[in-house]
């Protein structure tokens, strides 16, 4: 597996284990407060840990693939820093609704980015030249994960420059998705989606 699969795979894992952790404090929150506090202090070493390790990776990531990121991406992120400060004062207040609130914040965002992996980020372009449709929706739909120049392989994705499909079948898998790749079939034109395959031929040459 390669070095971004995995970073993305242990940030899931620790934002499910904070999620997981968030329910427990709400339940608790609701039984009373000595059981909140209790909890809390027999965790707190842990949730430290956990926190900077999955906002870090978060950072990490984000910087890694430097843009092409999906509406959903930014609410993700909106909600997550919200959920943080409404967690530490609704803690610190002993108070049900932040608590709660937070913890809908964190299942939220982790709902929201499990949405995001297997929905394609698509972004419209506009040509003056019809030719150059495919070139310009590359730019701002796939390089994030393949590079300019077809190459950039992020989180798997496969080298453009090297791929041995026909046009026809990289309209399918632009279509379809495949493994890590999100399908575009619904959301692009189908002339688009042939632009787009036609453009790749050219990636190839170079
Ligand atoms: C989120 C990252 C990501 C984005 C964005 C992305 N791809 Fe991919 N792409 C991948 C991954 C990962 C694979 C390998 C899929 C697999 O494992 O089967 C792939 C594979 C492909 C392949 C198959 C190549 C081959 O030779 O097998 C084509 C064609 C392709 N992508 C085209 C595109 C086009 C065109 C866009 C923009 C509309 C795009 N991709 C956007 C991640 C991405």
């Amino acid at each position: 597996m390669e070095s971004y699969t995995i970073l993305s795979k242990a940030h899931m894992l620790f934002a499910l284990l904070f999620v997981i952790s968030m329910l427990i404090k709400v339940i608790l929150i609701f039984k009373n407060n000595e059981a909140f506090d209790k909890y809390r202090g027999k965790t707190k070493i842990a949730e430290m840990v956990v926190t900077i390790l999955f906002l870090a990776l978060g950072i990490i990531l984000m910087v890694q693939k430097g843009g092409g990121f999906h509406m959903l991406f930014w609410i993700k992120l909106g909600i997550v820093a919200a959920g943080i400060p409404l967690g530490i004062i609704g803690a610190k207040k002993h108070s049900k609704a932040l608590v709660t609130l937070s913890f809908l914040c964190f299942f939220g965002a982790y709902g929201l980015a499990e949405v995001a992996k297997k929905k394609a980020v698509v972004q419209e372009v506009v040509v003056e030249e019809p030719s150059q449709l495919g070139t310009e929706l590359y730019k701002v739909n796939c390089v994030a994960c393949h590079g300019e120049d077809g190459k950039k392989g992020l989180g798997g994705a496969s080298d453009l420059s090297a791929s041995v499909l026909s046009e026809e079948e990289a309209k399918n898998v632009i279509t379809n998705g495949r493994g890590g790749m999100a399908p575009y079939g619904g959301q692009m034109k189908e002339e688009e989606i042939t632009a787009l395959a036609t453009y790749l031929q050219s990636l190839k040459a170079k």
